[in-house]
C-alpha cells in the first residue's frame, strides 16, 4: 500500500522561520520516517510555491525580475531543509515545465468535461497608471466584517475572512496608491457549489458514493470544524484565472494574456513533484495518485485548510480517477516569545538564521527539532521560547537520554569490557520494550507527535529508573560475580538500542550517534518493523558478546555552571528580542527607554498572542483593584447573571452584575477576593445597575475561576 505524503509547497519569496517548519514539515518528516522505519512504501513530494501576487509584488518591491526572486529563495529554503534533516523524498518547483504541462492539462480536462467551469464578464479594479486589473493581494483596502484598514483583496489577515477585491471598502492599488476604477473583464471559476454535497458527505462520513474511504473520527476537530462551517456558509464559485504576466498561461482560445489563479495551479505541484520523483526512479506515477490503495496524506497549517480539505479534493474529484487525501492533520500556529512571527518587527528566528548561529552548538539541528516536536501546535497555538528549548534540551536529551547512555556505556565497560553480557532472557525489561515500541507506533500513526516524544522521553526516564534501582555498582560491591549486574547490563543495552532506533524520527543525527555508540549501523529503512518482530519472539536487540563503544557526555548542558558556551549563544538570541522591543519602543515613543538586556525582558511578553498590539497607555486607563464580595444573589430573568455586591476597602461599596451563574452558588461566594476594573462605564443588566467588572480566568474546559489575591490581602489597592 503506498503512501504519499505532500507538505504545503512554501511561496518562493522570503525566508522560511520556525513556524513554518513546525506546521507542515516537521511533523511530516516525523511521519515519514517511522513509516520508512516501518518498511513502508513511502514518497514525501514537495516543492516551491513560485507564483502569485505574493511573488510579483515582493520582485516589484526589490527592483528585481521574480525569477530573481523564486531562484533564490527556491535554493535558500531547499537548502535549509536538508541542513534541518527534513527528508522530503523530491523537492520541486512549480516553476517547471513538467508543473505547468500538468497544470494546463488539468485545467483541460475540465474544461472539456463540462459542466465543472463557469466563464463570467464581470467589472474588476483596475489601476490605469500600471494598466493592470488588481486581484488578491494587489489591492488593499477596509475589510466589511471586522473593519480592518489593511485588509487584502482575497483576504483579511485581522479577521482571516475570505474577501473578493470588491468587497473592500476604500479599496486602493498597492502598485500606484490611487483607487482604482472599475473594468470589464473575463474569468473561469471552478464551480464549487456543484460538490458541495459530495464534499459534506465525504468530510463529515467520510464515504464517497458509499464506499468508506476515510474514517472522520481520526481527523483533528478544528480541521472538521473549520470545513463544516464553510460548507454551512454555502460554498461559492471560485474564480481559477487572473489578469497578471507571471503564472501558467491559461490554456484556452479565449484566454490571451491571462494566468491561472496560483491556489489552482499550486496544489497540482503535488502531482508534478511526484510526477518528476518517478520518471527519475522508474517509476509510474499513477502508482500513487490514481491507485485506490494510496494512502494520501496532506500536512499544512490551518490557514491552508480550506483548499486542500474542499477546493483540491473537489478538483481531484471533478477530475476523475484520482484518490482523495485519507487524512489532513493540519496543525495550528507557532508563536515565537509570545508574539507573531514577524519579519519587520524582527522577531522570530529564520531557518537558515538558525542553522548559522547554531553551527557551534552540540546537535543544534537536533536540539531545534526536539524543542519543536515538544511544543507542536498540534490541537491549539503553541509558543516557543528559548527557556522551553533550553528545558527540552537540558531535561531530556541531556539529563535523561544523554545521561542514560553515558552510565550504560560506562557500566557495561567497567564489568564487562564493554561486552553485552550473556543472560537468560524473558524479563520484565523486555516486555516494556515491546510496550513501548507499540505505544509509539499507535501515536504515529494518529499523527499525534508530542504524545510520541512524551513516550520516547518516558522510555529514557524508566531506563534510567530502572538502573539507579538495580544499583549494579552496589551489587558488585557485595558480590563482584553476582548474575544480577550481567541481567542489568544487559537489560539497559536492549533499552539503550531502542532509545537509539526510535529517536530516528525525532532527532536523526542524534539517532545516528547513539547507534555508533552502540557499534550499530546506522538506521534502515524497515528497522522498526524488524525490532518489533524481534522483541515479539523474545529475542535481543544486540546479542550478547556484542562490542559497544563509549557514549561520552552527548550534550554537553546549557546551564552548566561551570561553562557558559551554550548559554551564550541562546542570550544572543535573546539579545536580539531585546533590540527589537527598544526598536518597537522608540518608534511608539519618541524618547528611547533602554533595556537591560536581560532574560526576563524577552520572556515578559508571553501574552496570548491573539489580539492585536495595544499601547501601554491603552493599558493604563483601566483601573484595577482588589476587592472582596459581600453580597450575592441570583437575578429572577436570568439564567446566567449575578447580583454582587462588593467591598473596595475604605467603605467603598459598588453594585456589580456578573454572568456567572452558572458557574458559582450564590452562596458560596461572600468573602471571596477579586480583582475589578472600577472604571468601565456603569451600565444596566436585566434591570440592574452594574458599576465594575470582575475579572475571570477561563481554562480549556470553559471553567472559570476568579482571578484574586489571597484572602486577607488589603482590599481597594490598585493592581500592578
Ligand atoms: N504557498 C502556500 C502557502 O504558503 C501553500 C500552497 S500549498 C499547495 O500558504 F497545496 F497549494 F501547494
Ligand atoms: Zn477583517
Amino acid at each position: 500500500m503506498p503512501h504519499l505524503l505532500t507538505s504545503a509547497l512554501p511561496y518562493a519569496n522570503g525566508p522560511l522561520h520556525l513556524g513554518h517548519l513546525a506546521g507542515a514539515y516537521l511533523p511530516a518528516d516525523l511521519y515519514a520516517r517511522y513509516l520508512r522505519l516501518m518498511g513502508k512504501d513511502v514518497l514525501w513530494v514537495c516543492g516551491s510555491d513560485e507564483h502569485g501576487a505574493a511573488i510579483t509584488l515582493r520582485a516589484k518591491k526589490e527592483g528585481i525580475k521574480p525569477q530573481d526572486i523564486i531562484d533564490k529563495y527556491h535554493a535558500l529554503n531547499k537548502a535549509s531543509f536538508a541542513a534541518l534533516g527534513i527528508s522530503f523524498d523530491y523537492y520541486h518547483r512549480t516553476s517547471a515545465p513538467l508543473h505547468h504541462e500538468t497544470s494546463q492539462d488539468f485545467f483541460r480536462t475540465l474544461d472539456q468535461k463540462g459542466g465543472e467551469f463557469i466563464v463570467k464578464t464581470t467589472e474588476q479594479y483596475y489601476d490605469p497608471e500600471y494598466r493592470q486589473f488588481l486581484a488578491d493581494r494587489y489591492i488593499r483596502g477596509t475589510c466589511p466584517r471586522c473593519g480592518y484598514t489593511e485588509a487584502f483583496g482575497d483576504q483579511c489577515e485581522n479577521c482571516g475572512s475570505d474577501l473578493s477585491p470588491t468587497e473592500l471598502i476604500n479599496p486602493v492599488s498597492v502598485l500606484s496608491g490611487t483607487t482604482p476604477v472599475l473594468r470589464e473583464t473575463k474569468h473561469w471559476y471552478f464551480d464549487l457549489a456543484k460538490h458541495e454535497d459530495f464534499l459534506r458527505t465525504w468530510i463529515q462520513e467520510g464515504t464517497v458514493d458509499g464506499v468508506q474511504v476515510h474514517d472522520p473520527t481520526t481527523w483533528k476537530k478544528h480541521v472538521i470544524g473549520q470545513c463544516m462551517s464553510w460548507l454551512n456558509e454555502g460554498l461559492q464559485p471560485r474564480a481559477i484565472t487572473r489578469d497578471l504576466d507571471w503564472g501558467i498561461s491559461v490554456p484556452h482560445p479565449e484566454a490571451e494574456g491571462k494566468v491561472l489563479y496560483v491556489w489552482f495551479d499550486a496544489p497540482i505541484g503535488y502531482i508534478s513533484s511526484t510526477k518528476q520523483w518517478c520518471l527519475d526512479h522508474g517509476r509510474d506515477w499513477r502508482d500513487y495518485w490514481q491507485n485506490p490503495d494510496t494512502e494520501l496524506i496532506h500536512f499544512i497549517g490551518k490557514d491552508n485548510i480550506v483548499f486542500h480539505c474542499l477546493i483540491f479534493p473537489a478538483m481531484l474529484r471533478a477530475h476523475g480517477h484520482y484518490v482523495l487525501p485519507k487524512n489532513v492533520p493540519a496543525n495550528q500556529f507557532l508563536n515565537f516569545e509570545g508574539d507573531k512571527f514577524s519579519k519587520s518587527r524582527g522577531w522570530g528566528i529564520e531557518l537558515h538564521e538558525y542553522v548559522e548561529e547554531f553551527q557551534d552548538f552540540p546537535n543544534g539541528e537536533d536540539a531545534l527539532r526536539w524543542a519543536l516536536i515538544r511544543n507542536l501546535p498540534e490541537q491549539s497555538d503553541a509558543d516557543f521560547t528559548w527557556d522551553g528549548f533550553t528545558e527540552y534540551y537540558d531535561k531530556d536529551l541531556a539529563d535523561k537520554l544523554g545521561n542514560f547512555f553515558n552510565r550504560v556505556t560506562v557500566l557495561t565497560h567497567k564489568y564487562f569490557d564493554g561486552r553485552v553480557p550473556t543472560t537468560g532472557a524473558g524479563s520484565q525489561v523486555q516486555r516494556q520494550l515491546r510496550d513501548t515500541l507499540a505505544t509509539l507506533a499507535t501515536h504515529f500513526e494518529a499523527f499525534r507527535f508530542k504524545d510520541a516524544a512524551t513516550t520516547f522521553v518516558e522510555l529514557a526516564t524508566y531506563g534510567n529508573t530502572y538502573l539507579q534501582e538495580a544499583a549494579p555498582w552496589s551489587l558488585a560491591k557485595a558480590d563482584p560475580d553476582d548474575p544480577r549486574i550481567a541481567e542489568v547490563m544487559y537489560d539497559c543495552v536492549q533499552i539503550a538500542a531502542v532509545l537509539a532506533l526510535t529517536a530516528h524520527p525525532f532527532v536523526p543525527l542524534v539517532s545516528a550517534k547513539l547507534r555508533t555508540v552502540l557499534k550499530q549501523e546506522i538506521v534502515a529503512n524497515g528497522d522498526w518493523a524488524v525490532a518489533r518482530d524481534l522483541l515479539a519472539s523474545g529475542r535481543p536487540l544486540i546479542e550478547s558478546g556484542h562490542q559497544i563503544g563509549q557514549a561520552g557526555v552527548l550534550f554537553p548542558k546549557i546551564v552548566d555552571r561551570k561553562d557558559d558556551t551554550l548559554k551564550n549563544i541562546i542570550q544572543r538570541q535573546r539579545d536580539k528580542l531585546v533590540a527589537a522591543l527598544a526598536e518597537r519602543d522608540r518608534q511608539v515613543a519618541p524618547t528611547p527607554t533602554p533595556v537591560a538586556p536581560t532574560k526576563t525582558n524577552a520572556t515578559i511578553l508571553e501574552a496570548p498572542a491573539a489580539k492585536s498590539t495595544i499601547e501601554f497607555d491603552d493599558f493604563t486607563k483601566l483601573d484595577l483593584r482588589t476587592a472582596t464580595i459581600l453580597t450575592a444573589e441570583a437575578i429572577k430573568k436570568s439564567n446566567k447573571l449575578l447580583h454582587l455586591t462588593i467591598d473596595l476597602g475604605e467603605g467603598e461599596q459598588r453594585s456589580v452584575v456578573s454572568g456567572i451563574a452558572k458557574h458559582f452558588e450564590p452562596a458560596d461566594l461572600p468573602g471571596q477576593p477579586v480583582v475589578v476594573v472600577t472604571n468601565l462605564a456603569p451600565r444596566k443588566m436585566a434591570g440592574v445597575l452594574s458599576e465594575a467588572m470582575i475579572l475571570m480566568a477561563e481554562d480549556a474546559t470553559g471553567k472559570l475561576a476568579f482571578v484574586a489575591a489571597p484572602v486577607g490581602f488589603g482590599n481597594g489597592l490598585g493592581v500592578r
